[in-house]
């Protein structure tokens, strides 16, 4: 087919026109008919921080606009997500302490499991989903139990840490947790969790994998917010190389067939190409917008370079286009005000 013709009508009138105007589906009255893709406050999934260091609202530094909030004013919060029409919350904790083995992270008193029992009794029909990791509450800021020496110094122990994660989500869904996320990348957790999970009568908790987690310099602003950088090494002896798309896949895969209710690529906005094939597998994928995507948008916003509502909802309605089911995204409360 050419674009270019050469046409006569009846009358015998030439065209030199291309017949397949692309501009016709663009009026502003026809194309809000043709829209492929909508975004609505059922998508978005909230991130919150509960501090067990603070009785008030902290702010966080890196994330402008985003605070740690203390356990006590935690349901108030999920109060105004609900009021907006948020309808899920994801919870990461700061305990007050930390040691090498992650113990505040499964305490049936830690800050997170606190969390969880005071929204679920006020929001019941909240959906609340856990992070479920260590590097919060690891005094090195690893995610799960390091030890041995592998490429050159001491690393994540896999099958070690398996338990731990184990205990962890357990005790989350002991306070009430709709959705536990594994966010560890320790190879078979999800077939752990989900073996532990059953063995204890919780068989209806979903398990929503960080399943293609890739090794992101966008998650520094989130490091500051939730205290958990590492003293030592990085990441990327247990996340991905940002450089595979193959391995991407396969990950997931693996994590569908070990039991995964949800699928989640992260970091969303640069990774589109990886979500949108990871999307054919069939089960629902996450999209989480990290703490380095909103801190650009935020910065750049601030110094007037970009307009943030409509940054935000381009960003937001890209990563569903891509085949995101849900969106994990710090500019949920915001959007909902927007849509
Ligand atoms: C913990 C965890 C991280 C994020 C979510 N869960 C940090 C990391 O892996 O270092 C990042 C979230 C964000 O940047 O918004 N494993
Ligand atoms: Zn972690």
């Amino acid at each position: 087919m050419h674009l270019q013709t050469v046409n006569s009508n009846v009358r015998g009138k030439v065209h030199m026109f291309p017949q397949r105007r692309m501009r016709r589906v663009r009026t502003r009255n026809v194309q809000p008919l043709l829209c492929e893709t909508t975004l609505t406050k059922n998508d978005l999934v909230a991130p919150l921080f509960v501090d067990e260091t603070t009785t008030t609202p902290k702010p966080i530094g890196s994330m402008p606009g985003q605070f740690r909030y203390p356990v006590e004013g935690i349901s108030g919060i999920a109060g105004k997500l609900w009021e907006r029409g948020i309808r899920a919350v994801l919870l990461f904790g700061i305990p007050a302490h930390k040691d090498d083995a992650a113990t505040s992270a499964y305490d049936s008193e830690g800050i997170v499991q606190q969390a969880v029992r005071r929204i679920k009794a006020a929001y019941p029909d909240m959906v609340v989903i856990t992070d479920v990791c260590a590097c919060e509450y690891t005094s090195h800021g690893h995610c799960g139990i390091v030890g041995g020496i592998r490429s050159g110094e001491k690393d994540l122990l896999n099958d070690e840490s398996l338990l731990l994660m184990n205990r962890i989500a357990i005790s989350h869904a002991e306070a009430g947790a709709d959705i536990v996320a594994p966010s560890c990348m320790l190879d078979g957790m999800v077939r752990s969790i989900r073996n532990a999970l059953d063995d204890e009568g919780y068989e209806d908790v979903l398990i929503m994998s960080y399943s293609t987690k890739f090794s992101s310099a966008l998650y520094g602003p989130f490091r500051e917010a939730a205290e958990s950088g590492f003293s030592f090494g990085d990441r990327s002896t247990y996340q991905m190389n940002p450089a595979n798309g193959r391995e991407a896949y396969l990950e997931s895969r693996l994590d569908l067939e070990e039991g995964a209710d949800i699928l989640m690529v992260k970091p969303a906005g640069p990774y589109l190409d990886v979500l949108a094939e990871i999307a054919t597998l069939g089960l629902p994928v996450a999209g989480y917008q990290v703490s380095g995507e909103y801190s650009m948008i935020k910065a750049a916003a601030e110094r007037g370079w970009i307009k943030e509502k409509e940054t935000v909802l381009e960003t937001l309605t890209c990563i569903k286009r891509a085949g995101a089911d849900l969106i994990i995204t710090y500019f949920a409360y915001d959007v909902c005000g927007w849509l």
